[in-house]
């Protein structure tokens, strides 16, 4: 049986749901379409920019700046409308062009309103405001066709609005035909925010009530928006997150594979082949979007870190650094700023980031384009391997190594810069270079014997940061 909090915590660490539905959520871009100050889109729901899938983004008056006040004016409207706000929605609806009359009537007739154009989202906001404004300035100043709508919205078939447009005209609304219409609009809200995406509706509300919960969005008057807490997953948040979760970067899509961990533990094996159907590598060469997410990863994982990493290691008694597996080059950028007599080599898969990281150190810095499984440039004064050996298996890290052993001369040296296990590495991690390339993260004792049995012998070993140290080898005297 086990005590209830243990069996909930349990429950909790095992759930699949909140991490699928941040991820999808993130996918399909809801912390950045919800979010407050995201232009013309306040806050999705009657005041939101939609954008129509066939059409493109919203043009013209509904996502001009008179929408847009309409939009951030909205969520008050619908609690009391203070006359400056049915001003601005008015004057919304009486900019508002021909092809946006259905709007109204669209706005409270469920269905029909997933199919409604994007522009159409700026109008529903006046669904209930207008009401009031209909009177007045919205409709002596409309388009011919506004008006009709407005008539349709009255008619049978709307009874919703109806109601309210006659209540409003007569000029007070009561509390329960307010909550039934704010139901109804953010129903059309969100039916116009899945006909955006292309999603379904129903489920979408569904995401959206788990979000909701989870704290990432919360519920307006008008629909729904982005909280502080959701912000953070917003593409330009700074924090990496949004590049890790996103089902189309390499993470997100790589963390996918994690349904046959199972595969992984029976067999050994990374299970991102039996997913995809090669290997992680492979996929990114193929791949330029998920090898440009790869490589912001890397850059973001160690920016704020990259000084330390310099200041752990005297580079400046190497002539030349061969960064094998660079990646994206940051940390020789760094290196190479900091010693100016020094020059540097990238050698990886893919060299596009690293050139232009490198540009500025004109003729002391290159990039090549090659396997470290191949011979690799000769002649270095020291060999660089960072949080490349956890990548893969001993079979094929010891093949790395001898790559490197085989190009350095006897007086170079081999630097490796990894998260070392039982001195703080990450057992998630540990799983995470399982799942995804059949790797894992090595102790001090497991790095030194894989080095020995290449002919490398272990000089010192720097803790630096993130549980990663650096390990300074050098050949073994034949
Ligand atoms: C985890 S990343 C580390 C990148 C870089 N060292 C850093 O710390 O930012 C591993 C790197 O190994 C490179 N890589 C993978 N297989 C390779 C191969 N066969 N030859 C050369 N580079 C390879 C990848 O392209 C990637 O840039």
């Amino acid at each position: 049986m086990g005590n209830d909090t243990d069996v909930q915590a349990l429950r909790q660490m095992s759930g699949l749901v909140t991490p699928m539905a941040l991820r999808v959520a993130v996918t399909l871009g809801l912390p950045d379409r919800l979010r407050a100050d995201c232009g013309q889109a306040a806050a999705f729901g009657p005041g939101g920019a939609a954008t129509d899938p066939a059409t493109g983004p919203a043009t013209g008056p509904a996502t001009g700046p008179a929408a847009d006040s309409a939009g951030a004016d909205s969520a008050a409207q619908a609690a009391a409308p203070p006359a400056s706000a049915v001003a601005s929605a008015a004057a919304t609806q009486a900019a508002a062009p021909a092809a946006t009359a259905d709007s109204v009537s669209q706005a409270v007739a469920p269905p029909a309103a997933t199919a409604v154009p994007a522009a159409v989202a700026q109008t529903a906001v006046t669904a209930d405001a207008t009401a009031a404004a209909s009177d007045s300035v919205a409709q002596a100043a409309a388009p011919a066709a506004t008006a009709a709508t407005i008539t349709t919205a009255a008619g049978p078939t709307a009874t919703q609005a109806a109601a309210t447009i006659t209540t409003a005209a007569g000029a007070t609304a009561t509390q329960g035909a307010a909550t039934d219409l704010a139901a109804a609009e953010l129903s059309a809200a969100v039916d116009l925010l899945a006909a955006e995406l292309g999603v379904d509706p129903t489920a979408l509300e569904l995401l959206l009530g788990h979000l909701t919960t989870l704290g990432v969005v919360e519920r307006t008057a008008a629909g729904y928006r982005t909280t502080e807490f959701g912000a953070l997953l917003c593409e330009d948040a700074g924090n990496g997150l949004h590049n890790l979760l996103h089902h189309d970067t390499a993470a997100g899509r790589a963390d996918l594979a994690f349904v046959d961990l199972a595969h992984s533990v029976r067999t050994g094996e990374p299970a991102y082949p039996l997913r995809y159907g090669q290997d992680f590598w492979a996929d990114l060469s193929e791949r330029p979007r998920l090898r440009d997410a790869f490589d912001r990863q890397m850059t973001w994982r160690i920016q704020e870190r990259i000084p330390r990493f310099v200041a752990a290691v005297d580079w400046s008694r190497f002539g030349t650094i061969v960064d094998v597996g660079g990646g994206p080059g940051d940390l020789l950028a760094a290196v190479l700023a900091a010693n100016p007599e020094v020059r540097g080599h990238v050698v990886d898969l893919e060299v596009g980031p690293a050139r232009q990281n490198l540009a500025r150190f004109e003729g002391r810095a290159k990039a090549t384009e090659g396997s470290f499984f191949e011979p690799l440039p000769t002649g270095g004064g020291a060999y660089v391997l960072f949080d490349v050996l956890h990548d893969w298996d001993d079979e094929q890290a010891g093949r790395v190594l001898a790559r490197v052993v085989e190009a350095m001369p006897a007086d170079s040296r081999l630097i490796v810069v990894e998260s070392i296990r039982g001195m703080g590495a990450s057992t998630e991690m540990d799983l995470v270079m399982l799942v995804h390339f059949g790797g894992r993260e090595r102790s001090v004792e497991e790095l030194e014997r894989l080095a020995e049995s290449h002919g490398l012998v272990l000089d010192s070993v720097t803790e630096v940061a993130d549980a990663r140290c650096v390990l300074e080898f050098r050949k073994h005297p034949i």
